[in-house]
């Protein structure tokens, strides 16, 4: 099976996480976009979609899926997205679409987190994926010296030549040359640096299930 014909099928099998009546986590990227297309078919039996971009939004409004501000819903049951990296804990790198602050606020209003992936997203450690950061542009220069410290390169994300700017108006700096051996510890570090909006390692929001495309098919991985 292709790469793209995995996602199809783990986007497929994460219809079955969703709770019929309730309104589901919707993440963003490639693999999310399955999920989405295949939420389709049952946007009758769900009141709607928190959406983690803007794309994504877009995307469910398209198929007549309504979408809610995080804001008017208290808890979420499951949250369906994918990731860059998923480890043997369920600890993650996320970001690779920019969206990881949105992802992470969303993950954490759900009881349950549904990753899908497919099987080149499996890694033992973490950090191979140069880490997305979103941060405060005036702290731009000062986190790339407290990355170097840690031993990684950050470099400032660019599209069209111009640093990316995000959803939330903000720039992402890519770090490479980490390994990440202790997730939790990590992500409560960096998450503390001034200027830092969102570290994209979910270790306190990992997925509690992760739904594998693999070559013989979708294989389920759950998490203590
Ligand atoms: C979006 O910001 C990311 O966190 C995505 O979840 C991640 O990049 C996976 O995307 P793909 O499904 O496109 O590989």
């Amino acid at each position: 099976m292709t790469q793209d014909e995995l996602k199809t099928l783990v986007g497929q099998a994460a219809l079955h996480y969703v709770v019929p009546g309730e309104i589901v986590g919707v993440g963003t990227g490639s693999t999310v976009n399955k999920f989405i297309d295949a939420l389709a078919a049952m946007k009758d039996r769900i009141r709607g979609a928190v959406s983690s971009s803007e794309a994504s939004t877009a995307r469910l409004k398209a198929l007549g899926i309504a979408v809610f501000d995080s804001n008017e819903v208290a808890e979420l049951a499951v949250y369906i997205d994918g990731a860059d990296e998923i480890d043997g804990q369920g600890c993650m790198i996320k970001g690779g679409g920019a969206a990881l602050t949105r992802e992470k606020i969303v993950a954490a209003q759900s009881r349950r987190f549904v990753c899908i992936a497919d099987e080149s997203k499996r890694v033992t450690v973490l950090g191979k994926f140069p880490l997305p950061v979103e941060v405060i542009p005036m702290a731009t220069q000062r986190l790339t010296r407290q990355f170097a410290a840690l031993g990684g390169r950050a470099a400032v994300r660019l599209k069209d030549g111009q640093p990316l700017v995000t959803d939330n108006g903000q720039h992402i700096l890519d770090v490479t040359g980490l390994r990440i051996t202790e997730p939790l510890a990590f992500e409560s570090q960096v998450s503390q640096w001034p200027g830092v909006v969102t570290v994209g390692v979910f270790a306190h929001q990992r997925a509690h299930v992760c739904l594998l495309g693999a070559g013989s098919g979708v294989e389920t991985l759950t998490f203590q």
